[in-house]
């Protein structure tokens, strides 16, 4: 089914239904789901790859599942994924193919993007990562003064940020101890200057990693990486070519900046920024766990995209966890989703999550532009668990929203754990247990006043519960898994906009900020005349130069 010929999602006969449905099932209560259906704990979970996903403690029966699957059919999931593995132009507004799925693809697999079979483009840029990899990684690859090279500093933002910040955090256990890797992003000088203030020029490559080599903040920082190598060394430009390499599709501005186009490792406009990290800007996390980690990660990813596309829809995990998003936000109101990781490794995961799911879908208009009288996507938000526990769990648990969260966790602590802290994961994984069931259970007022507190208090002490999670719980967090969890997460996204018809891969919602701060910038170095100006920024501009005393 194409766009043009599609009924407005709220006036679909399936959409009413679930709203029919949602009214009868009124405030059902997960304590009698399971009273009526001792089996729920075990039937309500599903399997892809490592990944064990429980979803038993959701406010559903088998008739809403049933429901939002006859949605999702309505509303052509299935016809729109196949299109997308299929190399069609799905991002309308912006006339691109959405093929980051070819990036994990198999050496012999063949996808065709404008008849044109890509798979052999993405694994040569893969094997001129492997082998630039292995040169870092040995040594061989030197500095400018013959040094070995012991500091990756990537550049860039946004999808070329966080996606191998985050994974170099989770996989840092099987990275080589003896690289220093950071992620420079923030245009505020700090960040750079916090980067590299003990670090040896030496002994530094710089990533510029960046789609189109235009952001500002990548430029201006790279601008700034580029002279502080040059003053440290005492060199010339000559000396750019061993301390930088380049990410991107644009030879000809990483040209125009004076690195080496053999240098640069290219990828291709149907690799949207946030969907980019298992292309060649995972080139930092590359060098930090070695190529074939690397290709273990892209395993994983290609075995969720698989599954994706393959399985049923009754036994389709992403498909599932995208709907019940939709049940929560379009039929319940919730206006947020919580992402609580129950390992330390994945302190940067939710953040990674919110481009990738509040860039792809924080749109009101369709994919004709017409406005939505629907929500579309959630704010996403969380922080890894214990930690949250002590902050906002509160509300979570007492608070007057519904906030649905997924906790994910894992059996094994990592393998390079000291053996002395290893005790401490059973009671890291005891508290992630026990926050969903808190949640999905709570506490009735008769089993507060049972332990004996005063009735006063007893309104205080109730938890009222019914508090949906999913659980995703795996053996381990190793690369292949990490993978999974991402491409899991990939296509729930694709998954809601596809039935929010909305196109979730372009991002205009950027561009205004970007136009607008070229404007004001000079305003504050030279008090230039900005045209137009509302009142409230031009006082606001005028105090700071005053305190800048301009
Ligand atoms: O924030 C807008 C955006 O275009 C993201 O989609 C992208 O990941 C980021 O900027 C960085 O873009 P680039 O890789 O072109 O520097």
């Amino acid at each position: 089914m194409n766009a043009e010929s599609r009924a407005r999602l709220n006036q679909t006969p399936e959409w009413a239904a679930i709203g029919k449905h949602r009214e009868q099932l009124g405030e059902v209560q997960l304590r009698d789901l399971f009273a009526k259906d001792p089996a729920r704990g075990t039937q309500y979970t599903l399997q892809v790859g490592d990944l064990h996903v429980d979803y038993s403690k959701h406010l559903v029966t088998d008739e809403t599942l049933r429901l939002l699957r006859e949605l999702a059919a309505a509303t052509d999931v299935f016809g729109l994924r196949d299109a997308m593995f299929r190399g069609e132009k799905i991002n309308t507004t912006e006339d691109r193919a959405v093929l980051h799925t070819a990036l994990r693809a198999p050496r012999d697999a063949v996808i065709e993007v404008d008849g044109e079979n890509v798979v052999p483009a993405v694994h040569a840029v893969l094997d001129k990562m492997a082998a630039f990899s292995g040169k870092v990684r040995s040594g061989e690859w030197t500095g400018h003064t013959g040094k070995r090279i012991k500091n990756i500093v990537n550049v860039g933002i946004g999808g070329s940020d966080l996606g191998p910040a985050m994974a170099y955090e989770a996989l840092r256990s099987f990275t080589d101890r003896d690289l220093t890797v950071r992620f420079v992003s923030n245009v505020d000088g700090a960040d750079l200057h916090e980067a590299v203030r003990d670090l040896d020029a030496a002994e530094t490559l710089f990533i510029i990693a960046s789609k189109t080599f235009t952001t500002i903040e990548t430029i201006t920082n790279a601008t700034s990486a580029r002279d502080w190598l040059l003053t440290e060394l005492r060199a010339d430009q000559s000396a750019v070519a061993k301390h930088f390499v380049a990410l991107s599709t644009n030879a000809e501005k990483v040209s125009d900046f004076g690195i080496d186009t053999a240098n640069m490792f290219e990828f291709w406009d149907w690799v949207g920024g946030r969907y980019s990290f298992d292309s060649a800007i995972g080139l930092s996390l590359m060098i930090a766990i070695g190529p074939d980690a690397f290709r273990e990660m892209l395993d994983g990813f290609h075995l969720v995209d698989e599954h994706f596309r393959t399985e049923p829809a009754e036994s389709n995990v992403p498909l599932l966890l995208g709907l019940l998003g939709i049940w929560y936000g379009n039929f319940h109101d919730a206006q947020s989703h919580a992402v609580l990781p129950y390992s330390h490794y994945l302190s940067k995961f939710t953040a990674y999550l919110q481009q990738l799911d509040m860039e792809s879908n924080g749109k009101s208009v369709d994919r004709d532009g017409e406005p939505v009288d629907w929500q579309t996507g959630p704010v996403v938000w969380g922080t890894p668990g214990t930690n949250g526990q002590h902050a906002y769990y509160q509300l979570i648990h007492q608070g007057t929203k519904l906030i649905p969260a997924d906790f994910i966790g894992f059996a094994e602590p990592v393998a390079d754990l000291q053996p002395g802290l290893v005790a401490q994961h059973d009671l890291l994984m005891a508290n992630f247990f026990a926050q969903t069931q808190a949640l999905a259970f709570g506490k009735t007022p008769d089993e507060v006043r049972a332990e004996g507190v005063p009735d006063e208090l007893v309104a205080h002490k109730t938890f009222k519960g019914n508090h949906p999670t999913t659980t995703i719980l795996a053996k381990e967090l190793t690369p292949s898994v990490l993978g999974q969890l991402i491409a899991l997460y990939e296509h729930k996204v694709f998954v809601q906009g596809a039935v929010w018809n909305i196109d979730s891969f372009d991002q205009w919602g950027v561009e205004l900020g970007k136009v607008l701060a070229k404007r004001i910038e000079p305003a504050l170095t030279e008090g230039a005349d900005v045209p137009d100006l509302d009142g409230s920024t031009t006082a606001l501009v005028a105090k700071y130069r005053t305190m800048r005393g301009r």
